[in-house]
């Protein structure tokens, strides 16, 4: 046996160890990231990195914020999992105030988008069988991004992803986003539901337009049938309101949760409207769902969210973000700024953001690109003006030194 106990390995024998054992994914940094607290994250050779991808907008509140901390320890003391079988308090409080917070009536909690995104699909299939006659087609949109499981992977619009894993799942129907009347034109006595994100965040951030989401609400009223809002990404403050659907005057009929929500802890959720929720027993469920650390964690980070009024912050925050990077691009020449709160992306006119990204890496910035010519900035929602002021300072030096 050659293996030793964690704490004792070096971080060269550690990326040793990495490579020998995990699958492979995809290929990281070679570094270990043992601690993070608020915008800042430090690895195993004790080098800081100012964090704008937090957890790919995930950590809301930051690395580490004292509140989460103090809050799961308390939860872990006094019980870590009580069954999926059985009710527990934050479970049962969570589910309060989001129902309270938002416009939808019931929630049903899980782990993942991925799979809140599965259980809001089998929610709209059941919703078809139910009252639309069967009806179980759902339109998605091209480069919308749902998750990785089978079934998301198939109702995701990432052109990479065609022919991978075939067959995939039947029973999507993909539109071009904000293309109302290929929308209109894709609904038949089949469709049970339209799936989208109001920002398409993988794809590089695009902005769904207020007509095109009134158009996607009114559709779905005229033929009867479901929207669901992905807001796993958008979601819990992150565009600059508690949630993305209220900026565009409309109310989805369900809507996913997920990333933020834990504000770290994974966990997410799957919301709808009352007459929506026509599941039976035993057709939803899972063995993690709503177990008490994850919904204190969503408690926790949903109260400071509403008690500090976040999402506010957020809209602030992203409108000094946004000047910084108006600078960035008259001196770089961006092609386009776009987003919505701390929600951002710029896009280049070359296919430099891996290079961009990586660079920024070593000069202690972390920030990404989920496009060859785009950047995306995620940063904490309670990112201070310094902060962002460092980011810009990194970024222009990384620009000047790959685009020369
Ligand atoms: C809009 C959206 N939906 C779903 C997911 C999948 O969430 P998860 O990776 O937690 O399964 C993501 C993840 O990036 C996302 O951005």
């Amino acid at each position: 046996m050659s293996q030793q106990v964690a704490e004792e390995l070096s971080t060269e024998e550690l990326l040793a160890q990495a490579e020998q054992s995990l699958i492979y994914i995809v290929t990281r940094p070679q570094e270990v990231m043992v601690r993070g607290k608020g915008s800042y994250i430090w690895d195993s050779r004790g080098r800081e990195y100012l964090d704008f991808i937090q957890g790919w907008a995930v950590n809301c509140l930051g690395h580490s914020p004292r509140v989460l901390v103090n809050a799961l320890n308390r939860q872990a003391r006094e019980m870590i999992n009580a069954s999926p079988y059985l009710f527990n308090r934050p479970m049962i409080e969570l589910a309060g105030l989001l129902t309270a917070n938002s416009c939808l009536d019931r929630v049903f909690f899980a782990n993942s988008g991925a799979e809140a995104n599965e259980g809001a699909l089998k929610l709209a299939r059941k919703y078809g069988q139910k009252h639309l006659g069967g009806a179980y087609e759902v339109i998605t949109t091209y480069n919308g991004f749902h998750g990785r499981t089978l079934a998301m992977m198939s109702a995701s619009g990432k052109t990479a992803w065609d022919g991978l894993f075939e067959p995939k799942v039947p029973g999507f129907r993909r539109v071009h986003f904000n293309k109302l009347n290929e929308v209109r034109k894709s609904i038949t006595p089949k469709t049970c539901a339209i799936m989208v994100e109001p920002v398409q965040g993988e794809a590089g951030v695009f902005v769904a337009s207020k007509s095109f989401m009134k158009g996607l609400r009114q559709l779905c009223d005229d033929h009867g049938i479901l929207l669901i809002l992905d807001e796993i990404q958008t979601g819990l403050g992150r565009t600059g309101s508690m949630f993305a659907y209220e900026q565009y005057g409309i109310e989805p009929d369900i809507m996913t949760l997920g990333k933020a929500l834990g504000g770290g802890f994974p966990v997410s959720a799957l919301l709808a409207k009352d007459h929506v929720c026509v599941f039976d027993a035993g057709d939803q469920g899972g063995t993690f769902c709503a177990q008490p650390l994850a919904m204190t964690a969503g408690l926790t980070v949903v109260r400071e969210l509403l008690h500090r009024n976040i999402p506010r912050r957020a809209a602030s925050r992203g409108r000094v973000l946004k000047r910084h990077l108006k600078a960035l691009g008259e001196k770089h020449g961006f092609r386009e700024i776009r987003g919505r709160g701390l929600l951002m992306a710029v896009e280049l006119h070359a296919e430099k953001g891996p290079e961009i990204v990586a660079e920024a890496f070593r000069q202690g910035l972390i920030i990404n690109s989920p496009r060859p010519t785009t950047l995306r900035f995620m940063p904490s929602l309670l990112v201070s003006n310094a902060e962002i002021g460092r980011m810009a300072e990194i970024l222009d030096g990384v620009l000047t030194q790959v685009l020369r």
